[in-house]
């Protein structure tokens, strides 16, 4: 059997294994999916020593996504631009690196939201590795404005600075929260790592365009502090990101495998077990 990995640390509570079986599963694909605790100064061995065991590939989660980009040998262009890594292929010619987290934002708003995000109007909040990995397939979408805003707002000025050879149907820029007043958008994206504080972005009022979606890279049992914050503020319609956690593994299923998985019972049984907790 093909052997595949996710590579993190801490690893106990990663739900790629269940939602790499559910694809296996339903796919006939012959492969076994396993979680590795890499310890946090050992990534590269961790990953020599899964490949020599025979690995074909593997997922890579915090906090190795930087060193997963430094050890690929070829990168894909996604993955060049988000200068991180969540998918690595080993072939004989060495190790690819990809991204499939933006592509899998981008197909949960798409495909399982149905947000039309050509011609729209899009606000990223945050200006860290979250926000830099999604950036190339939003811009890909063809939005007509994509406003990245960030507590220190010079670091979303510059993100936007790096971003806009990519952004040529697209007014793409950078600021602060404060900036914002007086905007409105169709989809607001919280990239911040503000939730695992039990935090929520201070933004001005009024941001939600009517019909708009608000979406939390983060994902609970419960609906998020930004969400429960963006319904109060006129939000028309509000998403968790256990969508993008399902399509970026379906992308790296697909990616090793040559098979696009079916990801809609993926994500209702997943949703049904974090539910029951
Ligand atoms: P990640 O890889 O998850 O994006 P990161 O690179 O450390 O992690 O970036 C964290 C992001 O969350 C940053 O945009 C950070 O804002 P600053 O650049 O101003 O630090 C943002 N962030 C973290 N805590 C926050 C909070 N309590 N309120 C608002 N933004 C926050």
């Amino acid at each position: 059997m093909d052997r595949y990995a996710v590579v993190g640390n801490p690893i106990a509570h990663s739900k790629s294994p269940l939602i790499h079986a559910a694809f296996a599963r339903q796919t006939g694909e012959a492969l076994s999916y396993e979680a590795l605790l890499a310890p946090l100064d050992g990534f590269a061995r961790a990953i020599a020593e899964f490949r020599a065991a025979g690995g074909r590939g593997a997922n890579v989660t915090v906090p190795f996504k930087l060193e997963a980009f430094a050890l690929a040998d070829r990168h894909t262009a996604r993955a060049q631009a988000a200068g991180a890594v969540n998918t690595l292929v080993f072939d004989a010619d060495g190790i690819i690196g990809d991204n499939t987290d933006g592509a899998g934002l981008v197909r949960d708003l798409g495909v399982n939201l149905g947000c039309a995000l050509a011609g729209s109007r899009i606000l990223l909040l945050g200006a860290g590795g979250a926000s830099r990995g999604v950036l190339l397939p939003l811009l890909a979408e063809r939005p007509a404005a994509l406003v990245i805003a960030n507590r220190s707002a010079d670091k979303a000025t510059a993100l936007a600075g790096r971003f806009a050879p990519q952004a040529a149907a697209t007014q793409l820029r950078g600021g602060g929260f404060d900036a914002l007043a007086g905007e409105r958008f169709d989809l607001v994206i919280n990239a911040t790592a503000a939730s695992l504080a039990g935090d929520v972005p201070p933004l001005p009022p009024g941001l939600y365009a009517e019909g708009a979606l608000a979406y939390d890279m983060m994902y609970g049992p419960g609906r998020t502090p930004f969400l429960d914050t963006a319904l109060a503020d006129g939000a028309a319609r509000v998403a968790d990101g256990l969508g993008m956690l399902v399509e970026q593994a379906a992308e790296s299923f697909a990616l090793w495998r040559g098979v696009r998985p079916d990801s809609t019972p993926v994500l209702a049984e997943l949703r049904r077990l974090i539910a029951a907790g």
